[in-house]
């Protein structure tokens, strides 16, 4: 595992902000863009935020973008994780840009199909995706793989039923998220700590813990989340 901590929220967005562009660029020097899937929640919001600032000078041609989860509702609805990233930053994309959104407004089980479809056209094979961002909610779910939910599956895409405190979901699965490049898991405040430990505790039974035990997750904190994580020693 691989942590990077920042001293603060925004710092925090601003350095992967700025690692985001440099493999975008790197990935270009190959002839091909950044496949990078999006998260949802609230946390990548000041990253999102950040990537519109400097929407004048990122290497658009470089980025093909994915989300990692989606709920089933249409890109104007406020619920949508499409909506978050596009509102500040992904409104400002050039003509030519590869935004596959998740068709939510179809409903949860035709959107995954869509999506799933997609992702094999435009991944698999071979080609996934380069990187995918996931934050962690406090059950030690990651994108929307909540506790209980089916992880053994030979999909890249999934439905997730509505619950009656949350709504139907359209997500990565869990074989998509462990064949990605690589992860990156974004996640401030102490608050954060406890999910994150409960997750990489020993036999761990949470997404997450079931994620890390297939493929390896870079971690990138601010410093309240890292320090309630490993708090330094004691006086
Ligand atoms: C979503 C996200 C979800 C999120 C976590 C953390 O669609 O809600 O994909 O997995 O990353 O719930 O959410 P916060 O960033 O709001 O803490």
């Amino acid at each position: 595992m691989i942590f990077t901590v920042a001293d603060d929220a925004e710092s925090l967005a601003q350095a992967l902000a700025d690692r985001l562009i440099v493999e975008a660029q790197a990935t270009w020097a190959h002839a091909r863009p950044l496949r990078i899937a999006l998260s949802g929640g609230s946390t990548p919001r000041r990253l999102y935020e950040e990537l519109g600032q400097r929407a004048a000078t990122l290497p658009w041609q470089a980025l093909e973008i994915f989300f990692s989860d989606e709920r089933a509702v249409g890109p104007e609805d406020a619920a949508s994780n499409f909506r978050l990233a596009y509102l500040p930053w992904l409104s400002q994309a050039p003509p030519g840009v590869l935004i596959h959104r998740i068709p939510g407004e179809l409903g949860a089980d035709a959107a995954a199909d869509a999506y799933e479809d997609t992702l094999r056209r435009a991944a698999g094979a071979g080609r996934d995706l380069d990187i995918v961002l996931l934050g962690v909610g406090a059950d030690g779910h990651i994108a929307s793989l909540f506790p209980g939910a089916a992880l053994t599956t030979t999909r890249l895409a999934q439905a997730v039923a509505a619950t009656p405190d949350r709504q139907a979901r359209i997500t990565l699965t869990l074989p998509a998220l462990a064949a990605a490049r690589r992860r990156i898991l974004l996640a401030e405040g102490a608050g954060k700590a406890v999910a994150l430990r409960a997750s990489l505790a020993p036999n761990a039974g949470t997404p997450l813990a079931r994620l890390l035990a297939q493929a390896p997750v870079e971690f990138w904190l601010d410093r309240a989340a890292a320090q309630a994580l490993c708090p330094p020693p004691g006086p």
